[in-house]
């Protein structure tokens, strides 16, 4: 670690408290100006740093970047030997993180941006992730002996989680719309994108990169026209260190269900949070629309339909796309 990392992880481990220069020094084993420079580097990073003599420095709570040090400080330590990786600006934190996938990179390994320049959504779609206003993260993960179908629990799982993890940071009720989207006051504030990577040899999976988009606040330059009505933000101004505490809320609600072998319990709360049962839907697929109307969800997070005829059906994610 640098020394700015360091101090970094020393300042996140104390927000709202000052800690003397000559504190810090002794510490960090480093110098009272290189502590100061330190300071100075973090300061132009965009963290909000108090200076006051006889008291030190002082992380100010109103900062709100992530980091690494930022989300561990709320991991236990298991959780926390995962490799983070965080950018400024990438094109698609799921492509770099597949990149890494591909070179080897462990399971829990996580790639995340302050900006997306082709964030990609389900369908082919993009994704919009302007610079500072939401948080855009891919977890790697490398499940043994999962099929297809398997893996459209991880989106399932992951929508359960961020809706926990929105709770827990922001008190607001999250609710997820088939299958990956999650809304908060009716409006869309989260999309979840699960890309795999397939054996050739036994159609088995490889490895999974779990993409999750969070818009956390307005963008200042305000929303593009085509999701000005359907998207939001989970809030409305800038919250004393969310992002980390989203980001880590979201991981200890993911592997606490993931971990649970085989991973239960997940279902009910999806469906307990689900926007459509009850409602009449359009079911999409590849060459027809049909309307219907959801009376459930199984265990397996699929929908159960009952069609204007009165026959009963069944749909996966990956077969349909539902149009409230
Ligand atoms: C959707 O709403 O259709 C899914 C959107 C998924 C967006 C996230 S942001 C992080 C990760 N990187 C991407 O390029 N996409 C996912």
């Amino acid at each position: 670690m640098t020394t700015k990392e360091q101090l970094l992880k020393l300042f996140e481990e104390n927000r709202g408290i000052y800690l003397s220069g000559g504190e810090i020094a002794q510490d960090l084993c480093i110098s009272r100006t290189a502590v100061w420079k330190a300071v100075k580097a973090l300061q132009n990073d965009g963290y909000f740093i108090d200076a006051a003599r006889n008291k030190g420095y002082c992380l100010s709570d109103q900062t709100d970047i992530l980091s690494e040090q930022g989300i561990k400080k709320y991991l236990d330590p298991v959780l926390s030997q995962s490799d983070i990786f965080i950018y400024q600006r990438v094109s698609s934190t799921n492509t770099i993180l597949r990149e890494k996938a591909n070179s080897g990179a462990p399971e829990g390994c996580m790639v995340l941006a302050n900006e997306q320049s082709s964030g990609k959504g389900r369908m082919g779609r993009s994704f919009y992730s302007p610079v500072g206003s939401g948080i855009y993260m891919s977890l790697l993960l490398r499940p043994k002996n999962c099929s297809g179908n398997d893996a459209v629990k991880i989106t399932t799982l992951a929508a359960v989680a961020v809706c926990e993890a929105i709770e827990a940071v922001s008190g607001e009720k999250a609710q997820i719309k088939w299958v990956n989207d999650v809304f908060v006051k009716g409006k869309k504030v989260c999309g979840i994108l699960t890309e795999g990577s397939f054996s050739l040899e036994n159609g088995a999976l490889d490895y999974a990169v779990l993409g999750v988009g969070i818009n956390l606040y307005p963008p200042a330059g305000g929303l593009p026209d085509d999701i000005s009505n359907t998207a939001g933000s989970v809030f409305g101004n800038v919250v004393s260190d969310a992002k980390n505490r989203m980001v880590a809320a979201f991981l200890k609600s993911f592997y606490s269900y993931k971990n649970s072998e085989p991973p239960t319990g997940y279902a009910q709360k999806y469906k307990e949070r689900s926007l459509v049962i009850g409602k009449r839907v359009t079911l999409v697929s590849a060459n027809t629309t049909r309307e219907a109307l959801v009376t459930d969800i199984d265990e397996d997070c699929r929908l159960i339909v009952q069609y204007d005829d009165g026959t009963i059906g069944c749909c996966s994610s990956g077969e349909i796309r539902v149009r409230l």
